[in-house]
């Protein structure tokens, strides 16, 4: 198939200036991969083949732009101990939380690793999911860091799916290093680091009171950025350290969860054109109270992205549509900002310029639904509309007719 036309849709291009660049009775013409035109159906130029769509809703496909898919073990059980009464904070302190899924992590091979993480991948992917953005950060050693990076790497090759793979070392401080802090930093930056490039697109930290300081989450970004290698930050999800505008002055991609952001952070990574990634899975199951300031980010140009955050202890969540639900239901978001924060806003949070919009010249990653409004991928729970997928220009999952 050299050129086809997808017609008679309804497009949410992402691209101009209405709600979601919104083109009724719309057409595209993929070729070799890549869009080649968009507009109305009546202007739309010859193809080999066109599909008739009949009024159906076509997006760019979706990307989620946060995950922790990769990881051995389970927390079920730290589920049924906060409803219990102990905070996420008291179990994280006590060995359980992030350390206890960095045990089962290293414990498990690669080929583990994958074999875990692919049922949690289709999940995504039966939900219009295209480019999918992995962290490690269960290993904690450059061992194990490294196996799950290339666990990540191997999901894209077995799934149609494109992996961006993030290094997140800096995600606890390892019970090895418990006495040790300083000595886990210069590991990471004299040793993990360096052994990531190629394997790493970005590197992440959690900065927080349980984790890592604004000094630490410094000297990492500093190492980073000798070696070239973009930075996005977990910041200001259980408190407010400042860590939003210390990303934004390493020009930090994206700040992610941002529940406790104020003022000075917004007008920074307004300034820094950081991309706010909001999860609220992880605030929906740890019963957070403050919620992300979206207010402020409106009025600020902030662009918010919208992901699922998917991992084993705050935020086992394998739909995206339900993280745009939240995104709508608990944080205010509309449903025009939540779909525009998982396709233009989460490429953008993953810095891929080619991908996001349906436009010329864009990669054609493109999810088609079973509904004609794009404000109903974030109305129902439970419900998948999705009617079929294209990846770089193929069909890879239901069917155009
Ligand atoms: O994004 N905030 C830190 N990291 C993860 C949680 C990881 C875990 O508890 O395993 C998050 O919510
Ligand atoms: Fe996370």
């Amino acid at each position: 198939m050299a050129s086809y036309l997808l017609k008679n849709a309804s497009l949410a291009s992402f691209a101009g200036t209405e709600p979601y660049g919104l083109i009724e009775n719309g057409a595209v013409l993929v070729e070799k991969g890549q869009i080649r035109w968009v507009g109305p159906a009546s202007q739309a130029p010859a193809a080999e083949q066109a599909y008739d769509l009949k009024g159906r809703l076509v997006t760019p496909g979706l990307i989620d732009c946060h995950s922790h898919i990769i990881y051995g073990g389970s927390r079920a059980h730290e589920f049924e101990m906060r409803l219990n009464g102990a905070s996420y904070v008291d179990i994280a302190k006590a060995g359980g939380g992030i350390l206890s899924t960095v045990k089962a992590t290293r414990a498990a091979t690669e080929d583990e690793l994958v074999a875990q993480a692919l049922p949690r991948l289709d999940a995504l992917l039966s939900e219009g999911v295209t480019t999918l953005e992995v962290k490690s950060g269960y290993g904690l050693d450059t061992k194990s860091e490294i196996t799950m990076l290339k666990a990540a790497r191997k999901l894209g090759q077995a799934r149609a799916v494109d992996i961006v793979t993030t290094f997140l070392g800096a995600h606890a401080l390892p019970p090895e290093y418990k006495e040790n802090r300083a000595g886990y930093l210069s590991l990471i930056c004299q040793e993990m680091l360096p052994a990531m490039i190629g394997l790493a697109d970005a590197v992440d930290a959690f900065c927080e009171n349980i984790a890592f300081t604004l000094e630490e989450t410094a000297q990492l970004f500093e190492a980073a950025r000798k070696l070239g290698l973009p930075v996005k930050l977990h910041a200001e999800q259980l408190t407010n350290m400042g860590a939003s505008r210390l990303a934004a002055s390493f020009n930090a991609l994206s700040v992610d969860h941002v529940e406790y952001l104020d003022q000075d952070g917004i007008d920074s990574i307004a300034k820094s054109g950081t991309v706010a990634v909001l999860l609220p899975g992880a605030f929906y199951y740890l019963r957070e109270k403050q919620s992300p300031p979206v207010a402020g980010l409106r009025q600020a140009k902030v662009p918010m992205a919208v992901a699922t955050d998917l991992n084993p202890g705050t935020s086992p969540v394998h739909s995206l549509l339900t993280a745009m639900n939240m995104a709508c239901v608990l944080f205010g978001l509309t449903p025009e900002e939540a779909l525009r924060g998982t396709t233009l806003n989460a490429a953008k949070a993953l810095g891929l310029k080619d991908r996001g919009q349906i436009a010329t010249g864009m990669k054609a990653d493109l999810a088609i639904w079973n509904t004609d409004r794009p404000g109903n991928l974030s109305y129902p729970l439970g419900l998948n509309p999705c009617a079929a997928v294209i990846r770089n220009g193929a069909l890879i999952r239901g069917s155009l007719a």
